[in-house]
C-alpha cells in the first residue's frame, strides 16, 4: 500500500489548479443513465471514487468513451462521454455500492427509466451511520412501492412515477440528488422543499436542464420540476471542486506563503473568506481563481460549526481542524452534520496537537509546534487533514493507507510539490 511522506516547515508558494469537483462529477455521471442519448462531461477528475463510479454505471449498460488529457498534466480534467442507451441490468448489487455510497444514488435514474431497480443497501461507513430513509421517503412519495429485501431496496413503479410535494424533514445531498433525478422523468409536477442547496446540487440541476429537464428553483430550498416524457443528450462542464479549493487554502494558511488557486470560485464558499480572514489568512479574488495568502504571523483561533450549505461544510470540517491545531488559543470545532466525523483527531494528537472532544464538539487547544510521526488516513477528508498538519510539523511524517486520499484529490503530491512542498508518494 503506498504511503506519503511529507517534511514539514516549507512555505507553499505557487499556483494550483483546481480539478473539477468529485461531489458534482459523480452524480452527473449518474444522469447519463436517465437518457438513451450521450451525456458529455468535460473537467472531470481523475479520481479512484471516478473510475469505480464508471464501474457501476456500466454495469447498468453505459458506455464511456474519454478524451483525456496527457499523463502527468495538472489541472483541465478529462471529457467522458456516456451513453446509456439501454438499461441493461437494474439491480446495483452490495460489493458496488457499499464501496461507495453515491452509488446508490443510480436508485432514481433507474426506477423513473425502467420502472423498478434493486438497488443494495449502502451500509454504514466511517464518519456515520448514513441512512437513506430520505431517499426512499422521495421515491414513495412519487409512488413508487418500496420494499427491503436481503439488504436490498426493491422499489418499482410499473405505471412511472408521479410527481407529487416531497419535503425533506432534514436536508440531504444525496437524498436531493437521487428525488431530483427521479422526478425529472415523472408525470406532472414535483416540488422538493427543504433540498439541499450545496453548489454540486445546482451544478446536477443546470446539466438535467440542459438534457431538456424542467426545473425551477436551482439554487434554492425549494426545486420545482415539471417532469418530462423523456431527456436528451447533452454537454456539460463540471464545476470547480470548492472542497478541494477550501483545503489548499487552508494548507497555504497552515505552512504560510502565497498561492493562486487556478479556477477555485469564491462564490461556492462565502464562509470561508470570513473564517479564514478571522484566523489571519487572506484570501482574494482574482480572475482567474483565489489567492491565498499569509505572513509570518501567527494563525488566530476561530469557533466553526458545520452546517449544510451555505454553512461552514462538513467535508473542511477536518481539514480547518488541522489548521487550528496551530492557532494561538482555543478553537471549538463543532460537527452537525455526522455523528461520528473525528477519526483525524486521534492522528493529530500523534502529531503533537491538544484536542479534547466533548460529543459533537472538539476543543483545540493550539500549540506552537508539532511534531512529524507515523500517522493513519482513515477517510477522505480525515487523510488530507494530516498532509496539512505535516506540512507545518517538525520534520518527517509517514501517511499510511493513502488509497483514501486518492478517492478526492487529483495530483495531490503533484500540486503541492508545484508550490515547495517536500512531499512524496511512496509505493508498495
Ligand atoms: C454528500 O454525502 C457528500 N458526498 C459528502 O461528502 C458530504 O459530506 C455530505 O453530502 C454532506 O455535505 C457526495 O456528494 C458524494 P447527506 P451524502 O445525505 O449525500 C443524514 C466527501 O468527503 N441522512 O447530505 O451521503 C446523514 O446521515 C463526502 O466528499 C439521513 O438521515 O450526505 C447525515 O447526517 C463524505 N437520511 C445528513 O443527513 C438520509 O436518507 C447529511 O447527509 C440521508 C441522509
Amino acid at each position: 500500500m503506498d504511503r506519503i511522506r511529507i517534511r514539514g516547515g516549507n512555505r507553499l508558494q505557487g499556483e494550483i489548479p483546481i480539478s473539477g469537483a468529485k461531489n458534482a462529477a459523480l452524480p452527473l455521471m449518474i444522469a447519463s443513465l436517465l437518457t438513451d442519448e450521450t451525456l458529455t462531461l468535460r473537467n472531470v477528475p481523475r479520481l479512484a471514487d471516478v473510475q469505480l463510479l464508471l464501474r457501476i454505471i456500466r454495469n447498468h449498460g453505459a458506455d464511456m468513451t474519454v478524451d483525456g488529457k496527457r499523463a502527468g498534466q495538472l489541472g483541465h480534467g478529462e471529457t467522458i462521454h456516456l451513453t446509456a442507451r439501454q438499461i441493461v441490468d437494474t439491480v446495483a448489487p452490495y460489493d458496488l455500492v457499499s464501496k461507495m455510497r453515491a452509488s446508490f444514488w443510480v436508485l432514481g435514474p433507474i426506477l423513473a427509466r425502467c420502472g423498478e431497480a434493486r438497488i443494495s443497501l449502502p451500509g454504514g461507513c466511517a464518519i456515520g451511520t448514513r441512512p437513506v430513509d430520505l431517499h426512499l421517503m422521495g421515491m414513495e412519495k412519487l409512488g413508487a412501492k418500496i420494499e427491503l429485501d436481503g439488504g436490498y431496496v426493491v422499489a418499482s413503479a410499473p405505471k412511472g412515477l408521479t410527481g407529487n410535494r416531497i419535503v425533506f424533514p432534514k436536508v440531504s445531498v444525496g437524498a436531493t440528488h437521487n428525488v431530483l433525478m427521479a422526478a425529472a422523468l415523472a408525470k406532472g409536477e414535483s416540488i422538493l422543499e427543504n433540498a439541499a442547496r450545496e453548489p454540486e446540487v445546482g451544478d446536477l440541476a443546470e446539466c438535467l436542464q440542459k438534457m431538456g429537464a424542467k426545473i425551477e428553483g436551482i439554487g434554492t430550498s425549494r426545486l420545482i420540476v415539471q417532469g418530462v416524457d423523456r431527456l436528451h443528450g447533452a454537454t456539460h462542464s463540471v464545476l470547480p471542486d470548492r472542497i478541494e479549493a477550501g483545503t489548499y487554502a487552508m494548507a497555504a494558511g497552515m505552512a504560510g506563503g502565497d498561492v493562486k488557486l487556478v479556477g477555485a470560485r469564491g462564490d461556492l464558499f462565502d464562509v470561508l473568506f470570513g473564517i479564514l480572514a478571522q484566523a489571519g489568512i487572506e484570501m482574494t479574488t482574482e480572475a482567474d481563481g483565489l489567492r491565498v495568502q499569509r505572513d509570518g504571523n501567527g494563525i488566530e483561533p476561530v469557533n466553526v460549526e458545520t452546517q449544510p450549505f451555505p454553512g461552514f461544510p462538513t467535508d473542511l470540517q477536518a481539514q480547518f481542524m488541522a489548521l487550528m491545531c496551530k492557532s494561538t488559543g482555543t478553537a471549538a470545532v463543532r460537527e452537525t452534520i455526522f455523528e461520528n466525523r473525528f477519526m483525524h483527531v486521534q492522528e493529530l494528537v500523534r502529531l503533537g496537537a491538544e484536542i479534547t472532544l466533548n460529543g459533537d464538539t472538539a476543543l483545540v487547544h493550539g500549540v506552537e509546534t508539532l511534531r512529524g510521526a507515523e500517522v493513519m488516513a482513515t477517510d477522505l477528508r480525515a487523510s488530507v487533514s494530516l498532509v496539512i498538519a505535516a506540512l507545518a510539523a517538525e520534520g518527517e511524517t509517514t501517511i499510511s493507507r493513502v488509497y483514501h486520499l486518492d478517492r478526492g484529490f487529483e495530483s495531490l503530491e503533484g500540486k503541492l510539490t508545484h508550490c515547495g512542498a517536500d512531499i512524496e508518494r511512496i509505493s508498495g
